[in-house]
């Protein structure tokens, strides 16, 4: 098996370490954190230094790299910084072994889908992109970059969702709408209409409360 390196190391690094181990496709090598004190450790894992530390890894050949970082905005960054300061970095997609994935869905690189994840035929799903336990995505959607479904969010067919656009828990989306980019559905939102980019909308039948930018706090 090949080694892993993963950039993160709090919550939402310990279901992607779970979903690495269950996969059974890579060893974890260790975790980057800028946060976090060289020798502490995630369920059992330890933090070998600041995501920096990717650089010289990275010149002595392909590293395998998983960005497990919640906030949408912020996994970009990461990544972005990756790219810039990495020449030899591939980013592995995880896919927990009791996700449902259609053979017709493109599933795109540094993407983590968890366990009781369905995504459906012909469904596109972007590059680090995160489809939580339990979310579901029906046929023929189209999910950007550094967007995030949280656990039982579901996508009916032919949804888009722009980049770094969170779905609350339990939301419901249905059929052709478009959700725009930097938007936050509330949990347990039912959407019955196309949500307009860099806005917040909750509810039965959602509505815009509030406007938001995309370097604005996570889920807020
Ligand atoms: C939508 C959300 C981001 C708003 O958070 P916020 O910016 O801190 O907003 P506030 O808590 O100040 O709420 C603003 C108003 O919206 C209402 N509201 C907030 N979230 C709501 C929701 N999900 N459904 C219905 N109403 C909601 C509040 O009651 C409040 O109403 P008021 O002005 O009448 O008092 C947040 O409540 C939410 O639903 N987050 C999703 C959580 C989630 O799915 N987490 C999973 C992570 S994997």
């Amino acid at each position: 098996m090949d080694s892993l390196y993963i950039v993160g190391s709090s919550g939402h690094a310990k279901v992607v370490i779970d979903a690495i181990e269950m996969q059974r496709k890579y060893i974890i090598a260790g975790l980057l954190d800028d946060y976090r004190v060289v020798g502490q450790e995630t369920m059992g894992y330890q933090v070998l230094g600041k995501i920096d530390l990717l650089t010289g890894l990275s010149t002595h050949g392909i590293i395998n790299v998983f960005v497990a970082v919640g906030c949408n905005y912020i996994r970009q960054q990461i990544v972005d910084s990756i790219i810039e300061c990495c020449v030899n970095v591939n980013f592995v997609t995880v896919v927990h072994p009791n996700a449902v994935v259609s053979s017709s869905a493109k599933i795109m690189s540094g993407t983590l889908i968890l366990a009781g994840a369905i995504v459906g035929p012909d469904s596109t799903i972007g590059e680090h992109c995160i489809i939580n336990h339990a979310a579901l995505v029906d046929h023929d959607c189209v999910l950007a970059a550094f967007t995030s479904l949280a656990p039982k969010a579901t996508l009916a067919g032919n949804v888009t969702v722009a980049t770094r656009s969170a779905v609350g828990m339990a939301a419901c989306v249905i059929e052709k709408v478009v959700i725009g980019s930097d938007v936050v559905i509330g949990a347990g939102a039912t959407v019955l209409i196309s949500i307009r980019s860099n806005s917040v909308a909750v509810g039965t039948p959602a509505r815009v409360i509030k406007e938001r930018q995309f370097d604005d706090p996570y889920l807020s």
